[in-house]
């Protein structure tokens, strides 16, 4: 048998135990290689639309004509092909209106590649939050859909889908816009697929610290409540216009979650909805989400109350007013933490500098290295 020959065998027997493999774990959709190589022009780094902690992110066009976001996990992320297809066979059966849809993937050889329809209007943290800000207009209308949109998505996922499922990660560059700004909630159903050894202690990107729960925080506790923690800071980004985090403003302002504390507590809420509304805002029902993203964010995660409940809230289907709302769960109670204060402090200021190149210039959207203060108290 020539080289080439056995090559050609080898390709083959692979591709029949991918095809294989498929039959068995489910119905997802294989891509070859060879396919999205073509699809995105040999990945070309000008059809690069992205990089997060999984990989790069590339825009292509399939043969069809449909445009597709192409995700190259990291070589880290590598796992059995068959565990690999078991994952996502979850995320591939998991449909709904305010979710980024997982057209398939590829396995070939070493290669962990998810194909994903593509969204036009690129993340929240780009458009809305971003340095470089789109031209699209945030009106209140649009900001209404968006925040109902991804508490739907939500709660679809943690009420509706069998077994239920806590995204981990929900923040503003995890929710995607298509063409006519409807939210599409991305990155759910990845948990399995990080690296092995990866806890929410790990240096593997896994939340922005401001959008983590202090249960999240500080003992790794993921439960839906701890997404609905991190709902509640992407609600108050939104109506507020900006990052929750911003190293710039003064001290007080620096951490929206506290800003709005402090306005809510003196009466005056209403001070935090961005400026920049004006036309069609609706000022009593963005202070009812506000009201709804403080409930969210409460630092008794018991008290938070459910994605269903949020939906119902934001609607109006459900009273706001008559609504109890306790202190929330404050990154800067993290620092006063007794434990290891000192680490703590210098952990949040480098994460704090290591992000002025953000797209906002300040902490909040910056993907850092889940290394959590229970990290700190760890190793000590
Ligand atoms: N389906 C998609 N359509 C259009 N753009 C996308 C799509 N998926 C991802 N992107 C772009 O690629 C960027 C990187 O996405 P990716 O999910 O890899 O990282 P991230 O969300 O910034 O961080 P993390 O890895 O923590 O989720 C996104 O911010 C977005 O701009
Ligand atoms: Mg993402």
């Amino acid at each position: 048998m020539t080289c080439f020959q056995f090559f050609v065998k080898l390709k083959r027997s692979q591709q029949q135990q991918d095809l294989q493999l498929n039959k068995s774990v489910g119905n997802v959709k294989l891509f070859s290689f060879k396919e999205l190589r073509a699809a995105t022009g040999d990945f070309c780094p000008v059809n690069k639309v992205g990089e997060g902690g999984f990989g790069s992110v590339y825009k292509g066009t399939l043969r069809n004509g449909t445009n597709v976001a192409v995700k190259v996990l990291s070589t880290e992320s590598k796992q059995g092909v068959k565990e690999f297809l078991t994952e996502i066979t979850s995320i591939y059966n998991t449909v709904h209106e305010n979710l980024v849809e997982l057209y398939g993937c590829c396995t070939e050889g070493q290669r962990r590649i998810l194909v994903y329809n593509y969204l036009e209007n690129n993340s929240l943290a780009q458009t809305l939050l971003g340095a470089n800000r789109s031209n699209i207009q945030f009106s209140w209308k649009t900001r209404y859909k968006i925040s109902v949109g991804v508490a739907r998505g939500l709660a679809f996922l943690h009420e509706e889908v069998e077994p239920h499922i806590v995204h981990r990660d929900i923040k503003a560059s995890n929710i995607l816009l298509d063409r006519d700004l409807t939210p599409k909630i991305s990155d759910f159903g990845l948990a399995k697929l990080w690296p092995p050894n990866a806890t929410h202690i790990s240096t593997r990107v896994a939340g922005t610290i401001g959008y983590l729960a202090p249960e999240y925080a500080i003992r790794g506790q993921v439960t839906q409540k701890s997404d609905i923690y991190s709902f509640g800071i992407l609600l108050l980004e939104i109506v507020s216009g900006r990052c929750n985090t911003n190293k710039r403003l003064p001290q007080d302002e620096q951490f929206l979650l506290e800003r709005a504390w402090a306005l809510y507590d003196q009466g005056e809420l209403e001070r935090i909805i961005d400026a920049s509304l004006t036309e069609d805002l609706d000022i009593k029902q963005a202070c009812k989400f506000l009201k709804v993203s403080l409930l969210c964010t409460q630092d008794s995660a018991k008290l938070r109350p459910s994605m269903s409940t949020v939906v119902k809230m934001l609607t109006g289907v459900r009273d706001v007013e008559s609504e109890k709302i306790t202190k929330p769960g404050l990154v800067s109670d993290f620092m006063e933490m007794k434990i290891h204060k000192k680490k703590a402090n210098e952990l949040f200021q480098s994460m704090s500098s290591s992000s002025n190149s953000s797209h906002c210039g300040s902490l909040g959207n910056t993907t850092c290295p889940s290394m959590t203060f229970t990290a700190i108290v760890d190793r000590e």
